[in-house]
């Protein structure tokens, strides 16, 4: 998970880490350590087979706290005397046990408590997320389904298995999920909802691509990674997300994604999406022209134009809904009188707020990790957001969206 985003998920909350006995428990390792980077406190509690994969002492050294292993043996946690279950029980915010045999899912979905992490679970109240990994043909068992399917109707979460290679050598569905899966469904456990929670967001991404052939296009040197930064940041804080990306990225965990090639597939991808849709946020550097005519095979070098005939793309944001309730956010990319072209742009296009980016400065702009930029809204309102990863930049942009969308409400309760 980005550091940056790990940190607003994490950062101060109470986590206990339950480990199991399987071979994957080692993983767990880097779990806690990424948690405890991103600023939480992480108790870990670990069954006594987890033991034999992985001594209690390197979960000391990546938590910074004693770990819990034996039901009957004193903990700090518990005091003098204190029953360590119940203590450790009433203490996390959320608990993620992983790995999750299929034996420590049996023993939760009947209720047994035979160590300190399936007792500590029993008792406690705090949202539960399990992370399994175990052999194909035991995730698949029909006892092991009913157990999970029991556990789900009880409000437990599951991040995985998926399918890969297993500790017999054989590929299937049981291999525990990727650390980003897992850290991504511990936030979304995670009790209270980000400020964010109720809105539709929707997010353009990448530079859009003008066939001249199958094999040659217009474009330019936007990665999608502010686009796809922005759609990850809303999720995180709790948004439904819809991003609509021409850009070869990865798609953020948990949004819905429509790839798209052209300006004019984004724009009929962005007007299903808006549908519904609270906050609209183009991030995608369209391509301003496109060859007049797409040849449906590869030209032949002789037969190439030595002079291309191009149309200008039709402007997909002044064109996009503008009604009471969806806040419109634009960008403009500038290498020159920066805050004069954007404010220009915001009000041509009908905008609430413009982030305006100079991407004539190495470092920031297109292609790079980082940004730097300038918000602009209307009557005056500015924010200043230096250089910063793209992460925090996208943060920036949703706090922006949040302040005028409640000035707005503001003034509309006033009149
Ligand atoms: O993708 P990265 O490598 O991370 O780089 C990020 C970025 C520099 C591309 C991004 O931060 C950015 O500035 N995106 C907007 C780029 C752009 O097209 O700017 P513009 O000034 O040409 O357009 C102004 C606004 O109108 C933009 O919101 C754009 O999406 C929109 N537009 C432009 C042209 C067009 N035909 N239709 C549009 O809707």
């Amino acid at each position: 998970m980005n550091p940056h985003l790990a940190r607003r998920a994490f950062g101060g909350r109470r986590l206990l880490v339950g480990v199991c006995g399987g071979v994957a428990a080692y993983k767990v390792v880097e779990t806690v350590s990424e948690l405890v980077q991103a600023g939480a406190e992480v108790r870990v509690a670990m069954t006594p087979e987890a033991t034999r994969f992985v001594a209690p002492l390197t979960f000391e050294a990546v938590s910074g706290r004693p770990v819990a292993s034996d039901l009957f043996r004193s903990h700090p946690a518990a005091g003098e005397g204190g029953e360590v279950h119940i203590a450790l029980s009433d203490w996390p915010e959320a608990v993620l046990a992983a790995p999750a045999t299929a034996n420590f899912i049996a023993k939760l979905a009947h209720g047994l408590a035979d160590e300190i992490v399936s007792t500590t679970i029993l008792a406690s109240a705090a949202p539960l997320l399990l992370a399994p990994a175990m052999h194909h043909r035991m995730w698949g068992d029909p006892a092991t389904a009913a157990n999970v399917a029991a556990l789900r109707a009880r409000g437990v979460a599951f991040a995985g298995p998926v399918e890969g290679h297993l500790a017999s050598g054989e590929v299937g569905m049981g291999r525990l999920t990727g650390q980003d899966e897992i850290l991504r469904a511990l936030a979304g456990v995670l009790p209270g909802e980000g400020d964010l929670a109720g809105l539709r967001v929707v997010v353009s991404a990448g530079g859009t691509r003008e066939a001249l052939d199958p094999v040659r296009y217009l474009s330019n040197h936007s990665s999608g990674r502010m686009g796809h930064a922005l759609a990850a940041a809303a999720e995180a804080r709790g948004a439904r997300v819809a991003l609509v990306t021409a850009a070869e990225r990865e798609a953020p965990a948990g949004v819905e994604t429509v790839r798209v090639e052209s300006a004019a597939e984004m724009a009929t991808a962005l007007e299903r999406a808006l549908e519904g849709a609270d906050v609209l946020v183009m991030a995608a550097a369209v391509a301003d022209l496109r060859p007049r005519e797409r040849s449906a095979v590869k030209l032949a070098k002789a037969d190439l134009p030595a002079a291309l005939d191009l149309d200008p793309n039709p402007d997909l944001l002044a064109a996009l809904p503008r009604r009471a309730g969806l806040t419109r956010v634009g960008f403009a990319a500038e290498t020159h009188d920066l805050l004069a072209h954007a404010q220009a742009k915001l009000e041509a296009k009908g905008l609430d707020l413009i982030v305006a980016n100079d991407v004539s400065v190495p470092g920031i702009g297109m292609g790079s990790a980082d940004n730097a930029v300038t918000i602009l809204g209307r009557q005056g309102w500015r924010r200043d957001v230096p250089r910063a990863p793209k992460e925090a930049v996208a943060d920036a942009v949703l706090d922006a969206v949040l302040e005028v969308r409640k000035s707005a409400l503001g003034r509309k309760l006033e009149s």
